[in-house]
């Protein structure tokens, strides 16, 4: 990977960007498998109003992460965070949680939750990195595997 990680830039997301979206969140095993029609629903500003959809960008290595969150005034939900794997641990997904935290203030949001699998370590290690704290457990919540989801939320005070 040649990527200048000193030059990434989130940007929201857009039309244009959904093939490369979907091919990365392929790629992840971890990461939700959305169709791309709900990915063009998110995107669509009429039915999805109030929604954060970013991806990070590099010079010369295109699309690298991307990022969706669900706003529910006062509220939000971090739905997806991904990165390829080659991207991994140099702070992309860090640099997508700073822009989506940034707009959500601007928007009045004063906390984020998410749910995550039990066994997902590296979203675990990221989540608590971010300041996390768990908010509770939902038993056998996740099929094939069945597994527990851990609540997490993060206040944005
Ligand atoms: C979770 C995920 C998005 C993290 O992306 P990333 O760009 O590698 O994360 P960052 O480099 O910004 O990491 C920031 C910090 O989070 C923590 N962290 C990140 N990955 C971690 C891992 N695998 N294990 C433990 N801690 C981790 C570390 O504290 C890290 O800082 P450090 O590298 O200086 O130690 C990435 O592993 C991923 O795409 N996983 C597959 C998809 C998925 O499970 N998404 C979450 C559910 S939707």
């Amino acid at each position: 990977m040649r990527a200048d990680f000193e030059e990434a830039r989130v940007r929201p997301m857009t039309a244009a960007d959904l093939e490369r979206v979907r091919e990365i969140a392929s790629s992840l095993k971890d990461a939700p498998q959305w169709g791309a029609g709900a990915y063009r629903a998110a995107l669509d500003l009429e039915v999805a109003p109030r929604r954060i959809a970013l991806v990070a960008e590099f010079p010369g290595s295109g699309i690298l992460g991307f990022l969706m969150a669900s706003l529910v005034p006062p509220e939000a939900e971090l739905e997806t965070i991904a990165v390829v794997v080659e991207g991994q641990r140099r702070g992309v997904a860090r640099r997508l949680f700073a822009g989506m935290a940034a707009e959500l203030k601007a928007a009045g949001v004063m906390a984020v939750h998410l749910e995550v699998r039990a066994s997902n370590e590296a979203a675990l290690g990221f989540y608590h990195a971010q300041g996390f704290m768990e908010a509770g457990r939902r038993p056998r919540y996740y099929a094939g595997p069945e597994e527990d989801a851990i609540l997490l939320k993060k206040g944005l005070g």
